[in-house]
């Protein structure tokens, strides 16, 4: 129960990485708000009492106010605030994304997290302290992981975390981004549907030295240790969880064992 008695708020749990992070957060012990557009009740039914699920947009100011007040209310305050809800704004390039496709990228995947950050700090800070963390992805480190607006707006919440964890000294509020690689989940269905319908599904993950791509639960499990106590001096810290994917330079595959000489 490495969250007993803890208040969280989960963004985007309805569905994925979300919803993965909203039953094990229950499942060790937290009371929970959970926030999607319009699928989050699902996952509070299946948790039962100890969530609540609204329809809101992460990347709207009045709404992520609203959430706060409703962890107050309903559960006494704030502890935990994860900032997960993100899309993917399709594949388009340089060329071909407009204005508005940023926009909206930056709203939902930037933005968000700039306002959980901003309304949830101070009720956390009531409380004594605790934890914020935010889904950033590979696609924040260097490019190949997504189009331009989505990997710059994942880039935007890496240093989103460095800025706000060294603004909110002395407030014992931690501020923490999770880098994933390519985990199953609704935003990556359509890549495993292609490649899967071409026969190809074995190819998926291969890029990794793990040779699998990952699922939800795994980035919930890290989520999980940043919400807790058992990462109490971590901080403005964005962890990376890929299956190793960033962790090397591209480079021809040998197999196991076997050496380029
Ligand atoms: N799946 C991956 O491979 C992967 C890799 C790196 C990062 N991520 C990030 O993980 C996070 C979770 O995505 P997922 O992979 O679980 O995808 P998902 O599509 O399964 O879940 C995302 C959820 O966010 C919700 N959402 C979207 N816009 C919202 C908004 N404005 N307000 C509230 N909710 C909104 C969606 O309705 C959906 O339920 C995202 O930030 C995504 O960028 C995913």
């Amino acid at each position: 129960m490495r969250l007993k008695d803890k208040v969280a708020i989960v963004t985007g749990a309805g569905s994925g990485i979300g919803r993965a992070a909203a039953m094990l957060f229950a499942a060790e012990g937290a009371k929970l708000i959970l926030a999607d557009l319009d699928n989050a009740d699902e996952t509070a039914e299946a948790i039962g009492a100890n969530a609540r699920g609204y329809a809101a947009d992460a990347g709207d100011e009045d709404s992520i106010r609203r959430l706060v007040r409703q962890a107050e209310e309903h559960f006494g305050g704030l502890d935990i605030m994860f900032a997960n809800a993100g899309i993917s704004g399709g594949l388009k390039g340089i060329f071909e994304q407009t204005p508005e496709d940023w926009q909206e990228i930056l709203r939902v995947n930037l933005i968000g997290p700039w306002l959980a950050v901003k309304h949830a700090a101070p009720a956390i800070k009531e409380r004594g302290g605790g934890s914020i963390i935010c889904t950033a992805s590979v696609a924040g480190l260097r490019a190949g992981a997504g189009g331009p607006a989505y990997s710059a707006s994942k880039a935007g919440v890496i240093s989103l975390v460095e800025t706000a964890a060294a603004q909110l000294v002395g407030s014992n509020v931690r501020v923490n981004a999770i880098c994933p690689g390519l985990i199953e989940t609704g935003m990556t269905a359509p890549i495993y549907q292609w490649a899967r319908d071409k026969g190809r599904g074995a190819s998926i993950g291969q890029l990794n030295p793990l040779q699998r791509g990952g699922e939800p639960d795994e980035i919930a499990k890290a989520a999980l240790f940043l919400a807790s106590d058992e990462s109490s001096y971590v901080n403005g810290h964005a962890m990376v969880v890929d299956g190793g994917l960033s962790a090397s330079h591209p480079f021809r595959k040998l197999a196991y064992g076997q050496t380029a000489a």
